[in-house]
């Protein structure tokens, strides 16, 4: 195991999660566009440096997942990304996927990309700091089809396999998507098939379970359904859902956020937690692995212009504590305030 059940438990240490911080070079460009900031290498990577630097980060954040391009820069004062991660008590993180590509014969699914070359890129990648990787396949629950919860899953587990053999800790991300109109039970039996294929094909490709965190969807209705699920029911089908497919030796769950707004992340992780706790104590972590629910207030406070970077850095640490809380159990006062 090399350590890698050592890593894969401090990534999801109590009170902590993860800083998704890894959007590919166009979509944080566009990002960038939209908050009013010249996207450039440049701009990217102060961007970055200040979602880092924030001050007490460390405090709710083992890790942070960054993108190539940013795991290759250094901050400004010359430190490289990877060695300012570990200076400041956060795990460097790499995205190693190349993106989604359509799958044929799949009724308009997508496949993941990204495993050749891959063995030489996570040496690379170690070599810079990285000691976690993570890899997103995306599935449309309204759509789901034999053929896309097969290719993915199956990608997946190579990756996976990859990493653990390179060193590194996988995080397995695949990602049931909140768009769209269906009911929160459309979720569910489409994570519940996803979980299950994948899990198999972990397990197929001699990846150990205790070597790996799980970045799953929560189950949630549609961003579109008229009938929106409570955190209580989110926490009731979250639960059934995980406990229906996850091995009990993977240490923890990384939430990703989709889309859900902080407040509604954290409101539905507390009550995750809450459920979790009510029922015994689970044998994972229930913890986050956000993006938009952490950095977008952050981004649109910042302006691409340095005297907003303390404000910008302080709506950041107010929602890393919200969910660093929200990790630990109930709804507490912090949650929604
Ligand atoms: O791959 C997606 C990110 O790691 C998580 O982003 O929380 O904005 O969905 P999100």
């Amino acid at each position: 195991m090399l350590g890698l059940d050592k890593v894969a438990t401090a990534l999801v240490a109590p009170g902590k999660g993860i800083l998704a911080a890894d959007e590919s070079i166009a979509t944080m460009s566009k990002r960038l566009e939209t908050a009013g900031v010249t996207p450039s290498a440049d701009t990217r990577r102060d961007y970055r440096q200040l979602l880092l630097t924030t001050p007490g980060l460390d405090s709710w954040v083992s890790g942070i997942i960054l993108c190539d391009e940013t795991l290759g820069q250094d901050l400004s004062d010359g430190t490289p990304f990877g060695e300012a991660a570990t200076a400041l008590g956060i795990m460097a993180g790499i995205k190693v996927d190349k993106g989604v590509t359509s799958l044929p014969f799949s009724d308009g699914g997508f496949v993941t990309e990204g495993l050749d070359g891959l063995r030489g890129r996570l040496d690379a990648y170690r070599e810079r700091g990285a000691v976690f990787a993570k890899w997103r396949a995306v599935l449309n629950p309204a759509s789901l089809h034999w053929r896309t919860v097969h290719a993915n899953a199956h990608a997946l587990a190579r990756y996976a396999a990859l990493c653990q053999a390179a060193g590194i800790v996988p995080i397995v991300e695949p990602e049931v998507l909140m768009d769209g109109s269906h009911g929160i039970a459309v979720c569910q039996a489409a994570t519940t098939t996803v979980l299950a294929a994948v899990f198999g094909e972990l397990d197929a490709m001699g990846v150990d379970p205790r070597g790996i965190v799980l970045k799953p969807n929560m189950i949630i209705s549609g961003t579109e359904s008229e009938d929106q699920a409570r955190p209580a029911e989110v926490a009731r089908d979250t639960l059934q859902v995980l406990t229906a497919t996850v091995p009990p030796a993977v240490p923890g769950i990384a939430f990703l956020s989709g889309g859900q707004s902080n407040e509604q992340a954290c409101a539905n992780l507390a009550a995750i937690n809450a459920q979790a706790a009510a029922g015994g104590t689970p044998p994972w972590r229930l913890t986050f692995s956000f993006g938009r629910a952490l950095v977008s207030d952050a981004l649109r406070a910042w302006h691409g212009v340095a005297a907003s970077a303390a404000d910008a850095q302080d709506k950041l640490a107010a929602n890393c504590r919200r969910a660093s809380e929200a990790s630990k159990g109930p709804v507490t006062a912090a949650v929604g305030a």
